[in-house]
């Protein structure tokens, strides 16, 4: 039976521990993790090509493109060099993220507003080469708007503040991703969400309206030290049920 939520699984910190030895070695294997994940019951796999190269590099994108038994999901800024990357190796799909070099990990939504003439142009592109698209944003109605109106295949909700909110905060963050779903999905646009995920909120992510997707690296990376990959997955399966 399909599963209700899909499981993208984020192997950019694989590659960051490859990277750290100047990528000289030949593990971690990308691709021998990419059986491992479809093994744990993970449905896609999710690289960020990020512009200063700190951990996925090109070749990655070419080898995961043409090779991984599971659909590759390219997160990516919108630029024009990404674009050209994607268009060349035709990921499953592309989410827009934002970018800054000198933050650690994504650290907030993409502002679609600001760059919305590109990236409504990008959209249209990658569409056109049957590439799916999705905007990572903040749960606001505006940018759900928005989204739809350059005719995103999805957005994915950035997680991140939620996760490390707490009390009150914690329930206002939540309010506001159940709006921001509820709206998403009046306006036709698939529902995803990621980022800081742990077993912990899947267990309460997975109550989020409409959601069909999830995206999870840094804990699945961190919990295989100690479980191995697959045994991981197969857990954080188990709390998204
Ligand atoms: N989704 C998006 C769009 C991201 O940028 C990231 C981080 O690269 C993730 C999901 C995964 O976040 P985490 O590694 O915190 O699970």
């Amino acid at each position: 039976m399909k599963n209700k939520i899909s499981l993208g699984v984020n192997i950019d910190h694989a590659a960051t521990l490859r990277q750290v030895r100047g990528g000289l070695t030949d593990y971690p294997n990308l691709s021998d993790l990419v059986k491992k994940v479809k093994a744990g019951g993970g449905e896609q796999i999710t690289i960020h090509l990020r512009e200063d190269r700190r951990h996925i590099q090109d070749h990655d994108v070419v080898t995961l493109c043409k090779k991984s038994a599971l659909p590759i999901n390219l997160e990516m800024s919108v630029s024009e060099e990404m674009l050209q990357i994607a268009l060349k190796n035709k990921p499953a799909w592309v989410c827009f993220v934002p970018e800054k070099r000198e933050e650690l990990t994504t650290e907030g939504g993409l502002n679609i507003i600001k760059v919305y003439t590109e990236i409504e142009a990008m959209t249209q592109t990658l569409k056109s080469k049957k590439i799916k698209v999705s905007f990572f944003i903040e749960p606001n109605l505006a940018l759900v708007n928005a989204a739809a109106q350059a005719k995103a295949d999805a957005i994915e909700f950035h997680t991140g503040h939620w996760v490390l909110a707490e009390g009150t905060k914690k329930e206002k963050y939540w309010k506001q991703l159940v709006a921001a779903a509820s709206y998403a999905h009046e306006l036709g646009l698939r529902v995803h969400a990621g980022h800081g995920l742990d077993f912990k909120h899947a267990k309460k992510i997975r109550k989020l309206p409409h959601l069909v997707e999830v995206n999870i690296g840094h804990a699945l990376i961190c919990y295989a030290l100690e479980l191995g990959l697959e045994k991981a997955i197969k857990k954080m399966r188990d709390h998204l049920k």
